[in-house]
């Protein structure tokens, strides 16, 4: 369905919840020419933080007026609380609301349509830790857009603006699309912690494992980036290299039996696409999946 409501470049934008994904997209809509001109959040300290940033934006003590000033509000709280915000506000006929939440879809603003407040999400598919790292990590992010058409139009513009890249999703999306992203934004840093972890095993540090290994992450995600799945793929597995993967177990087994599971898991689930690559003939990837499995069967 086709809203009658139009957004554009002009229309106002005030921003509740103001930590860093809402930062950084403010600084960054800013930057790209947008009217950022009012925030606020749980913490007036957090909205006048925010509101330093950007010019001409002004930190409100209340968030219905931050909805009061605005034709279009992003609600950027912590996902628990986006319902919560959503429906202490009175919103107007035609006014635009959209979340920054990637596992929720655009019907935790349900009150705010019922009101006759146009829905959206605007979700960017990064890690954000900070406002200053967040506003230089923008250029080249996903953002998974949800909306009715003229709120896709002005998302999927505004996106672009900020030098992003807009993807439509429907509503049954998004939770698969959040899994995609926390997999690869927040559990491959857990992979990370434990191969840097695997070094306090062998008489080193942590640390020194985090800077040993974390220089192959970027080379990994370029490899990843310019050869694609499942090309990317690489190591021991794909060879078919049986005498090395049996003595990871061994090992893994003695010195680290807390990561075994994971590390089964993770070579099991990586077999197909070492077949699919060809590297890795069906027989050999039989062998390794018998041999993983009986290792499986010793920690339950
Ligand atoms: N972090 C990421 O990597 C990432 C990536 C993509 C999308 N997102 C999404 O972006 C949203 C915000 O995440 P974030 O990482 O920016 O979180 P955050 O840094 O923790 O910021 C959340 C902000 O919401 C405010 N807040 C919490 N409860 C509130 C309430 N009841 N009323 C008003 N303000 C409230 C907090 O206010 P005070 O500071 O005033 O206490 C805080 O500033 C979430 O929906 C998240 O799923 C996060």
């Amino acid at each position: 369905m086709t809203n009658t409501k139009e957004f554009d470049k002009t229309t106002t934008i005030g921003f509740l919840g103001a930590g860093n994904v809402g930062g950084s997209l403010a600084v960054a809509m800013s930057n790209a020419g947008y009217p950022v001109i009012a925030a606020g959040s749980r913490t007036f300290a957090s909205a006048q933080a925010f509101a330093d940033r950007i010019p001409g934006c002004t930190a409100c003590e209340n968030i219905q007026d931050v909805a009061d000033r605005v034709d279009f509000v992003f609600i950027s709280t912590s996902d628990d609380a986006i319902r919560t915000v959503c429906d202490q506000v009175s919103w107007r006929q035609g006014q635009g609301v959209a979340h920054c939440s990637g596992a929720a879809s655009v019907d935790i603003l349900q009150s705010a349509a019922d009101q006759g407040a146009i829905l959206g999400a605007f979700h960017p598919l990064q890690a954000f830790n900070s406002v200053e790292n967040g506003v230089k990590a923008i250029p080249g992010v996903t953002f998974g857009i949800e909306g009715d058409d003229g709120m896709q139009s002005y998302l999927r513009g505004m996106a672009s603006d900020i030098e992003g890249i807009p993807i439509s999703l429907r509503p049954q999306d998004k939770v698969l699309y959040h899994i995609s992203g926390v997999l690869m934004g927040n559990l491959l840093a857990v992979l990370g912690s434990v191969a840097a972890s695997m070094w306090e095993k062998f008489d080193h540090t942590r640390d020194e494992g985090v800077r040993a290994l974390a220089p192959m992450m970027p080379a990994v995600a370029a490899n990843l980036a310019s050869a694609g799945v499942p090309q990317a793929v690489a190591g021991p597995y794909p060879r078919g290299d049986i005498g090395t993967i049996r003595k990871h177990l061994e090992a893994i087994s003695s010195s680290a039996p807390e990561y075994l599971p994971l590390y089964i898991e993770l070579a099991l689930v990586g077999l197909p696409f070492a077949v699919e690559k060809g590297a890795l003939a069906p027989a050999r990837s039989q062998e390794i999946k018998e041999l993983l499995e009986s290792y499986r069967v010793t920690i339950e």
